[in-house]
């Protein structure tokens, strides 16, 4: 990682390691369908740890899971101090992305993927249960937010760090 990634607290940008993790996803996404693909969503975005200036990178990008025209790429960031070997597991994120028909624009049909190993299994099937959980979430989030009250809610911020003017 080069100085000119860093932020003003001297580590490297988070937008920094996620451009990187959209380029790995995009390599490993396009080569299974054998077209172009777009990011349509990224399954959680946590850095555990900082990455530092000199510090080496590395990607491990495989296709998880695919639909019809879906992929999803599990994309693990390892972070390695150069002088003594050290490698901090920074995140682990999952990135949807869709192969698209360069000619229509829509999406297209990719190839089934080849489960060769327990750990793919594990990581298709693992992949089918987050995409459950997201939409459930997605649906709890939208209840949410549909059925949220503010003047009868307001109580509830009674104890949070703000303060009310005249609402
Ligand atoms: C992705 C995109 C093609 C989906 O279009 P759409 O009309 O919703 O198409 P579909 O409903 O047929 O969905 C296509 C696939 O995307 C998946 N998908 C759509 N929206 C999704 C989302 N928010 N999260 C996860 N998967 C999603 C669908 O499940 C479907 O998967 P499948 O074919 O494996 O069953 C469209 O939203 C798009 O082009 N988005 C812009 C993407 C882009 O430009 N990204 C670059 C970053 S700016």
């Amino acid at each position: 990682m080069i100085p000119s990634y860093a932020n003003f607290g001297g580590k490297i940008h988070g937008g920094i390691l996620l451009s990187l993790m959209d380029k790995a996803a995009y390599a490993c996404a396009s080569k299974h369908a054998s077209t172009y693909v777009v990011t349509v969503a990224v399954d959680h975005v946590e850095f555990l740890q900082p990455v530092e200036v000199g510090q080496l990178v590395s990607l491990l990008a495989s296709v998880n899971y695919v639909g019809k025209s879906s992929l999803i790429v599990g994309i693990r960031v390892i972070a390695e101090s150069i002088k003594t070997g050290e490698k901090v597991h920074t995140n682990t994120s999952y990135f949807t992305m869709v192969a698209k028909d360069e000619e229509t624009n829509q999406p297209t049909l990719v190839p089934p993927l080849l489960l060769e190993t327990r750990e793919d299994a594990r990581r298709f099937l693992e992949a089918l249960k987050r995409k459950e959980i997201r939409k459930a979430y997605q649906n709890e989030l939208n209840n949410a937010k549909t059925s949220l009250a503010v003047e009868e809610d307001l109580p509830l911020l009674a104890g949070e760090r703000c303060v009310l003017g005249t609402i």
